[in-house]
């Protein structure tokens, strides 16, 4: 899989990409990350990407020439299953989105700052527009790093053990079961009889309980959408 991330500050990206599960990934060939400093693309002299608003209005917007020169450069070059905008007012990201997102094969993703892009941007370039909460960041970097964390981590062979990426909450429409650790006891606190015993089909059963049970408690609204 290969991901395009188009920001005004790649720095801000690229130290969180060569950590942990998403560096390893990247060495093992299985993901490419690579990232587009959109001031680049600017068509003055001075590398500015935004303008005043027309109607006027505080803030400034992020202009649709160099973020148009960017995206066609990226699209002569491979075709993008999807060329996605971190907005607030997008999609909520959830556990299924990544789940498709991470059998794509390339995929763009446009990060937004100031008040964001000029629309004629979303109109004509972005297939798919993704928030990660309803609460406003400073810019879409934060989110993209976000998305490219919960999608990168799906892709097959990125998790050793597969299983755990399956097993995480959310991929059965239940949050996932508690977990223990040795040692056993730990000032008195007894990790559950059930999950020393062995008996693996009762451990699953106690497992999906638990999980349905939290589910219940934490997230009832997870319950209510099957
Ligand atoms: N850009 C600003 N706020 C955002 C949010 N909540 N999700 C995605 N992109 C954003």
């Amino acid at each position: 899989m290969r991901i395009d991330i188009l920001t005004l500050f790649p720095s801000m990206m690229t130290m969180f990409f060569e950590e942990s599960i998403l560096s390893r990934a990247r060495k093992k060939g299985l993901v490419e990350v690579h990232f587009h400093d959109l001031h680049q693309y600017s068509l003055t002299r001075y590398g500015s990407v935004d303008d005043y608003p027309y109607g006027g209005g505080a803030g400034m917007v992020m202009a649709v020439e160099p973020l148009a020169n960017c995206i066609e450069q990226l699209q002569r070059e491979r075709r993008y299953d999807d060329v996605i905008y971190t907005a607030p007012d997008g999609e909520m990201l959830s556990q299924n989105m990544s789940n498709q997102l991470s059998l794509k094969e390339n995929i763009m993703i446009l990060c937004g700052h100031y008040k964001g892009v000029d629309e004629r941007i979303r109109e004509h370039f972005i297939t798919k527009e993704i928030s990660i909460g309803d609460y406003v960041l400073t810019g879409g970097e934060l989110a993209a790093a976000v998305i490219c964390d919960s999608v990168i981590r799906l892709v097959p062979g990125v998790i050793g053990d597969e299983e755990s990426a399956l097993s995480d909450s959310f991929q059965d429409g239940l949050v996932a079961p508690p977990e223990y650790t040795r040692p056993p006891e730990f000032r008195g606190w007894r990790v559950p009889e059930i999950l020393l015993s062995g008996n693996h089909a009762k451990i699953e059963q106690w497992r999906y309980d638990q999980a349905v049970e939290r589910t219940r408690q934490r997230r009832p609204d997870l319950l209510k959408e099957g």
